[in-house]
């Protein structure tokens, strides 16, 4: 089995959506097996997304992760990393295919309600980034 990390954002927490968000995640076969909510500040959120600190949007991206409350996940199951970029559909809304947690609840490309780790190598850096071993219970 694999796992992958998994933020509910702002604009969900904000409209009271985390637990239909979470519902869906569920539905799609995975498992929460780490959870909590945390208001990061505008240096976690720089780190966390340090990967796009060069592109155009960074700042508002910055702004927006520390604007209010997070849940921050850690996902298990088959093909986890997969299944949860699935379930969340498109980064743009407006591209997200029906029956995606996107396309339910994101509002634009920069409120869009989840984040999903792309790749093994980011879901077990940004797994670490919020998570020790032994908050994770499988
Ligand atoms: P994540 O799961 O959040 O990583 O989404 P992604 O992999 O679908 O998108 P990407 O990694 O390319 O971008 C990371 C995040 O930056 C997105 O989820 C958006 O919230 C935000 N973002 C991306 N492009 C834009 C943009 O053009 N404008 C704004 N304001 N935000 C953007
Ligand atoms: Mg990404």
């Amino acid at each position: 089995v694999e796992r992958t990390f998994s933020m509910i954002k702002p604009d969900a927490t904000r409209r009271n959506v985390t637990g239909a968000i979470t519902a869906m995640l569920e539905e799609a076969g995975l498992t929460v097996v780490a959870s909590r909510r945390v208001w990061m500040s505008r240096r976690e959120a720089e780190g966390f997304y340090a990967v796009h600190k060069e592109r155009p949007f960074f700042g508002e991206l910055v702004e927006s992760m520390s604007s209010g409350p997070t849940v921050v996940q850690v996902l298990q199951g088959e093909n986890a990393i997969a299944r949860n970029r699935e379930i969340m559909g498109a980064t743009n809304p407006a591209d997200a295919a029906e029956g995606t947690i996107r396309k339910a609840f994101a509002l634009s490309i920069g409120e869009n309600s989840v984040h999903g780790s792309d790749a093994p190598e980011t879901a077990a850096q940004e797994i670490a980034y919020w998570f020790s071993e032994t908050e994770i219970v499988g």
